[in-house]
């Protein structure tokens, strides 16, 4: 009979050496950032008759429309004995009414009515009889909303680009994960596609530098670079890189690659999806970016975008938290064209493909993941954990939450400056 004696003082030793820096996640504030604007929902589910109810980041909402028509956001906690507003009604244009009482605010958030005493109630334009508002600002059919106790930033540092761009379309599909946001958020570009993808359809119909760009990390190391104090990219393959080869002189750009400590045994065991790809993308044509910005091209944008420019269209993941232990991811899948035909080429490859593909099939596999991970276990880091590390960085650095007192907590350590190279 073997017996396992486990990893004992060799663990304790590892204890002693390990880098500090994975103590960053303790400054990471646990629930999310509140002082930004979070994409909440797609304008066309609020109506005229009932309100919806939303929880971010553990803050209940009731939506409903103002009386221009707009997205209102105030809470969902009745002033006067905590019912739930968003249970209520809307009998009035541009008010919501609480369903106990009949308490009826405005969306400035004024009581300007107490259905349930009558029209002589002593409550209306009482100032204790306020509610507390979210400003909120719709644009392309997604309502965002001002999470913040301080004066709103302008929308533009917060929200993607091409929401101001003529000419986009942005499509969308929102799914709820049962995970912390900070997993979530850190789940890009590490040495985890290679793997955790290698069967996704998207990892065998993307474009060739995708496809490298998606295989083992192998000896490339990326850099990180931090744009206006928002944003993360990185630069992790050269654009020349021929990507892999057959050749032994180069057995480090082989795609089937053998493993020392397995004995030389190889991984990928074959070569099938390298060969697949050698096929498909001889169908393909390289597409340039479909956005300038260096800012918004980048892997991961403040508050909680994984963003990638495939040329055709711009992915981007939004992780929105809910509470500590679940988020709303919602998917942008924004696509430019002028023309009929291009709108509707656009429609139908979203609705008949890459909704599936991209928001289920491969980030589902993201999802098998990250939901059960402990992120709060110690960590062991590699180099090219520098991705995540760099998200730390930049949340510790530049998060509005984490400004003025709270970033004396932070050590000086962890933090990178607004347009500093972090590696
Ligand atoms: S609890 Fe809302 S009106 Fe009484
Ligand atoms: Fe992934």
């Amino acid at each position: 009979m073997e017996l396992n004696t486990g990893s004992g003082n060799a663990e304790a030793a590892s204890e002693v050496k390990r880098p500090r820096v994975r103590d960053m996640r303790r400054y990471i504030p646990e629930l999310g950032l509140f002082e930004y604007w979070h994409p909440a929902i797609e304008a066309k589910r609020v109506g005229w008759k009932k309100p919806v109810p939303l929880t971010i980041l553990e803050q209940p909402l009731a939506l409903f429309r103002d009386g221009e028509g707009n997205v209102a956001a105030v809470t969902d906690i009745c002033p006067h004995r905590g019912a739930s507003l968003s249970k209520g009604a809307c009998h009035f244009k541009g008010t919501i009414t609480c369903p106990y009482h009949a308490w009826t605010f405005d969306a400035l958030g004024e009581c300007l009515a107490v259905l349930g005493e009558g029209p002589t109630s002593v409550i209306p334009g009482r100032k204790d009889a306020r509610i507390r508002t979210f400003p909120t600002k719709t644009i392309h059919g997604m309502v965002f909303i001002w999470m913040g106790t301080g004066v709103p930033a302008p929308i533009e540092e917060d929200v993607p680009i091409e929401f101001f761009l003529p000419d986009f379309t942005i499509r969308y599909e929102t799914v709820i994960w049962n995970v912390n946001w900070r997993p979530s958020v850190e789940n890009i570009l590490d040495a985890h596609p290679f793997y955790v993808h290698r069967n996704s359809v998207e990892f065998m119909f993307t474009s060739r530098d995708a496809f490298v760009g998606l295989s083992h990390l192998g000896p490339r190391r990326p850099k990180a670079e931090v744009h206006n104090g928002r944003a993360v990219g990185f630069n992790w393959h050269n654009p020349g890189d021929p990507g892999f080869k057959r050749d032994p002189a180069e057995p480090e750009k082989s795609y089937s690659q053998s493993y020392p400590g397995l004995g030389g045994q190889k991984w990928p065991p074959t070569e099938h999806r390298l060969l697949w790809h050698s096929i498909v993308s001889r169908f393909q044509r390289s597409v340039p970016p479909l956005l300038e910005s260096r800012e918004w091209s980048c892997a991961f944008h403040l508050p909680g975008y994984a963003r990638f420019d495939y040329g055709s269209f711009v992915y981007s993941r939004a992780t929105v938290p809910i509470d500590k232990k679940t988020c709303r991811i919602i998917y942008f899948f924004a696509t430019r064209s002028k023309s009929k035909a291009g709108k509707l080429y656009h429609f139908l490859r979203f609705h008949l493909w890459k909704n599936w593909s991209m928001h289920f099939n491969f980030s589902g596999q993201d999802e098998v993941v990250i939901v059960p991970q402990n992120y709060d276990a110690p960590e062991h880091l590699s180099p090219t954990d520098i991705i995540p590390v760099s998200v730390r960085r930049l949340i510790l650095s530049h998060a509005r939450d984490l400004q003025g007192k709270a970033q004396e907590a932070v050590p000086d350590e962890f933090r990178v400056a607004p347009a500093e190279a972090v590696h």
